[in-house]
């Protein structure tokens, strides 16, 4: 499906002025203090990556070429990817840092990607994200199950009405309530691995 996060000249426009009016800030606080060995997963057209402290020790991946592509021109010392949440092409624990930024709104599978994450991260690790999600209040969450379908198809992927807070524990997260803010649709928070791993979608016997 081909909308707004296939179109990286077009993505790049619409964040800019997202930014402008906030965006940044929450992207900044997304990044702050992060270190070790960071994966971010569907950078997009690599709005985060200059960001970084250290670009070093970042990598990401990507599912869309013409994102990608973008990507590694505004950030060429991070090396990407080409690969989808829900299959990560890395070896277990190899990450202290997992980020996604805006990212679990248009995954396919959020289950099976959380599953990813929490396989790659090593123990301690953590999920930083930053997501629109499904609004609190019931008439505006009606009223997003109902713009969904066209919303989809017009930002390429995008669901507007995900509770991604409720699939991140469920995936056996817990989110750190000292590490997290909500205001109005837009959350970022920071997620640790339970201690008791419950069955992922991923767990050959789940
Ligand atoms: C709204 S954009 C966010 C891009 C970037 N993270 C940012 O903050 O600007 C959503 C991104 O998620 C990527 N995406 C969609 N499905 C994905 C998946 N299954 N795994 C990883 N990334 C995915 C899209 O290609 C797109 O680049």
């Amino acid at each position: 499906m081909r909308g707004l996060e296939q179109i990286p000249w077009l993505y790049d426009g619409f964040m800019r002025v997202a930014e402008l009016l906030g965006l940044r800030r929450w992207r900044e606080r997304l990044l702050d203090g992060v270190h070790g060995r960071i994966l971010e997963v569907g950078c997009g057209t690599g709005r985060n990556l200059p960001l970084y402290l250290s670009p070093a020790q970042v990598v990401a991946i990507e599912p869309d070429p013409a994102a990608a592509r973008r990507a590694r021109w505004r950030a060429p010392e991070v090396p990407l990817v080409i690969a989808r949440a829900e299959a990560l092409p890395f070896d277990d624990g190899r990450f202290d840092v997992v980020v996604s930024g805006l990212v679990f709104c248009s995954v396919q599978d959020p289950p099976r990607a959380l599953g990813e994450v929490r396989r790659v991260l090593d123990t301690g690790g953590e999920l930083r994200m930053l997501e629109h999600v499904r609004h609190t209040r019931p008439t505006l969450a009606r009223l997003q199950d109902r713009v969904q379908p066209a919303w989809t198809c017009i930002a390429g992927g995008c669901h507007p009405n995900r509770d991604t807070e409720a699939a991140v524990e469920a995936a056996g997260f817990a989110i750190d309530p000292h590490d997290r803010v909500a205001r109005g649709v837009m959350r970022r928070f920071t997620a640790r691995p339970s201690v008791v791993r419950k069955n992922l979608p991923s767990d050959p016997k789940a």
